[in-house]
Formats: structure tokens, sequence, C-alpha cells
């Protein structure tokens, strides 16, 4: 084969960051003519990661409703599919992580017969409904890729555990590869009030939540202990970038709106949040992203999940388990606001997750694979 042709499909704001680097790495090799598909299972959020990276989609199925379900995400996505796989005839296609994109878009290739590599592959935590629904997403994802490109060592040993022990490569997350784009000293925020924190006088406290198995309870939880910790103490700013989702902006105005030292802001361009996190003092956090993008800012991160599926940088030492009970994160903030020791045992720049390499590692895979190149690229070793 002389030239391949790779269609990557992506939907929402996670996918599209870990995404965009990839496909302008495919798109500059000779022998790969790389195209893009997104679901648009975020709009918005997923057009401002567009913007920052410069990718034009060459399809787009354009197929966000308010308070979608599951079975809706997944349906449209396996209708437009078609009609793209149909139009752009890709020789391999390419989904990224455990969103219901990622599920349809892998259904969709096996569908098809179209050779599929998952990107971001061997997360697991083992409990079906948590995270739900991503964790069944990537398992069945994993039952269909013929090429898994794991960000870790670990995520690789999931898999040979599996039984999938082939075409398996430890490339790095391409997380990684984002930061090394967006991070800069001197960024100027486009959000005005970023520009303006007290970074140095204040411990500025970065909040994001918007998981479906946190929604009511937990949720709540999260809120009332940012809310018992903003009220309490008059060293912090809290920032919350809300996520569109109804169902969390609900939420969060009903519990944090009005409260002092809270600030409630809209969505933060991939730039803006990036260097927010290199600036600020502490994330909390259900965010998947978020684990992994800290840890290399050497900011230290409480997640507010029972569980995660990602252990290296708990291993490191700079992510902690929260959890979502109420008094229990705020034991932890306080600890890390209080005692400089606690903080700064975890707030090591450790990188666990890649070396800014990653798009590198998975193109190589992909020409080896393709017989455009010789050699095997070498895994990444942390
Ligand atoms: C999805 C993923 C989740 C990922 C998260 C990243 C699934 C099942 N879930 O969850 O794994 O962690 O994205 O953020 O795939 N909305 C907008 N504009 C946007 C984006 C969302 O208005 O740009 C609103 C819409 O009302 C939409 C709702 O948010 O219906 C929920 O979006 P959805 O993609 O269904 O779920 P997320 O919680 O974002
Ligand atoms: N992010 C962003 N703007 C925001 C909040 C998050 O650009 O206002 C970025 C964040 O830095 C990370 C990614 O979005 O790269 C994580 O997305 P999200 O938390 O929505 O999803 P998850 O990683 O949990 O699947």
């Amino acid at each position: 084969m002389e030239t391949i042709r790779v269609l990557s499909v992506f939907g929402t704001r996670p996918e599209a960051i870990k995404m965009c680097p990839l496909v302008q790495e495919l798109a500059a090799r000779p022998q790969i003519e790389s195209l893009c598909c997104v679901t648009a299972q975020h709009r918005q959020m997923l057009d401002s990661v567009l913007d920052t990276f410069g990718v034009k989609p060459d399809w787009d199925l354009d197929i966000m409703t308010p308070r979608q379900t599951l079975s809706s995400i997944t349906s449209k996505c396996l209708l437009g599919m078609d009609e793209a796989i149909d139009a752009l005839k890709p020789d391999l296609i390419l989904v990224h992580g455990d969103t219901s994109t990622t599920f349809a878009g892998a259904l969709s290739a096996f569908y098809h017969q179209v050779s599929l590599g998952h990107v971001e592959a061997g997360l697991r935590t083992y409990d079906k409904y948590s995270p739900f629904p991503e964790e069944m997403n990537r398992v069945l994802v994993s039952g269909i890729a013929e090429m898994n490109f794991c960000p870790t060592f670990g995520n690789r040993e999931n898999l040979v555990r599996e039984g999938r022990d082939r075409n398996i490569f430890i490339t790095g997350n391409t997380v990684i590869d984002a930061l090394r784009t967006t991070v800069q000293e001197n960024h100027h925020f486009a959000a005005e009030l970023l520009n303006h924190l007290p970074y140095e006088e204040k411990k500025v406290l970065l909040v994001t939540c918007h998981r479906r198995e946190n929604y009511g309870e937990p949720m709540r939880n999260i809120f009332q202990a940012l809310r018992q910790i903003a009220e309490k103490r008059t060293d912090v700013e809290l920032v919350y970038p809300v996520h569109l989702s109804p169902v969390v902006r609900e939420a969060a105005d009903q519990y944090l709106r009005g409260v002092p030292r809270v600030h409630l802001i809209d969505p933060l361009s991939a730039g803006d949040m990036h260097n927010l996190m290199a600036r600020c003092y502490l994330v909390l956090t259900d965010s998947g992203g978020l684990q992994e993008e800290a840890p290399a800012l050497g900011k230290p991160v409480l997640v507010l999940r029972r569980e995660t599926e990602r252990p290296e940088a708990v291993a490191a030492g700079t992510v902690k388990l929260a959890g979502v009970v109420q008094e229990d994160i705020v034991s932890l903030t306080e600890e890390l606001l209080s005692k400089k020791s606690a903080y700064d045992k975890m707030a090591r720049a450790v990188n666990p997750y890649g070396d800014g390499h990653a798009c590198r590692r998975i193109a190589d895979a992909i020409e080896w694979r393709y017989g455009l190149r010789p050699e095997r690229p070498a895994d990444y070793q942390a």
C-alpha cells in the first residue's frame, strides 16, 4: 500500500483536545491522508477546541440536542457514521477513549468492516457502572479494535489480562502533546476574570464536575463541600468553569451561585483552561483529563469520585481520591490549604502520562502496521 486513509472520529471536548494533535500529526505524514469526522455530541465545547487547534472537520454529524440520552447519541451517531464511512472510504478508523461517540464510532467501523484503532486504550475500573457509561464503552471498544494505543504500561497490562495481547503500543497520552501547544508563560486569558485573579496573594482552587454517576446526591455533596470551604476560608478563590450540561448548571446554580469567593464561569477554551491550571494552587475535579494534565503541571488533584481508572498519578502521590462525601472533601482540602508539608508532598510535577510525543508514536505505529515504515516504534517508558 502506498498511502492510507485514516479517519479520526470524535465528538466531545476531551476527545477533541486529545485527538486534534493526532489529526495534525497524521496530516503531516506524506503517506497518510488524514480525515476527520466529528459527531458533535458536544457542539459549542467541541467547536471551541477545533478553533484552538485550527482543525477543520471533513464531516460533521451535528447530533447534539439538549439533555440528550445515551440511546439518542448512540443511534444518531450510528446512522450518521454510515454515510460518513460510505463517502470517505477510510482504511482505518480511529476513536478515542470511552464516550458514546467512541462506542458508536467503533461499532460503526465494525459494521462496515473497517479496521479500528483505539486511542487511550486499556483504562479500567472493573466496575461496570462507574464511571457510567464509560467503563462499558471502553470494554466494548476493546472487543472491536485491531490496534490499541495505550497511554501507560498499566493500561497495556489490563488488555493483556483480558487476553488481548496483539497490536498494543504504549504511547503516552496525547493530552500531554496538547499541553505543549497550549501552555505558555505569557498567556493572555480570553476570560478576563482570569487575568486579574490574585494567584500570588490567595489560593486559587480550580474546580470541575460533570460526570453522570455524580448526578443527584454525589453532586449535591460535592457542591455543599465547596460552599463550606469558600464560606470559611477567606484565603481562597474558587474558579469553576461549569459544563454546559443543564443538569450540572442547575445544580451549580442552586448550591454555589452567589457564594462569596466562588466564581461560576462558562466553559473555558483549552488554552485558558490549561494556563489556569498551570497558575492555580489546587485542582478539585471528577474529570478524567484533568487527572492527567494537572500532575504534569505540578498541581495536586483531589478526585471527586469513588474510584479512578488513572492510578498512575495516585501511585506517584500527586492525585488523591477524595470521594463524594462532603466531610471527606472538606477535610482533605483543608489539609492541603493549611499544611505546607502535605501540600508540598503532592505538588510535584510528575509525568506518568506521557512525554509529549504520543502522537508521533501512534502515527509511526500506523505506518508500521500498514507496511509504510520498517520498524515498530519503541514503547513509551514513564
Ligand atoms: C460526555 C461523555 C463523558 C465525558 C464528557 C466530557 C458520554 C456518555 N459522556 O458527557 O464521558 O466525560 O462528555 O465533557 O459520552 N451540552 C451543550 N453544549 C455542549 C456540550 C454539552 O449544550 O457543547 C449539553 C447538552 O444539553 C447535552 C448535555 O450537555 O445534551 C450533556 O452532554 P453529553 O455529551 O450527553 O454528556 P456529558 O455529560 O457532556
Ligand atoms: N477543559 C477545558 N475547558 C473547561 C473545562 C475543561 O478546556 O472549561 C478541558 C480540560 O483541560 C481537559 C478536558 O477539557 O483537557 C477534560 O474534559 P472533561 O472534563 O469535560 O471530560 P473528561 O476528561 O472527564 O472526559
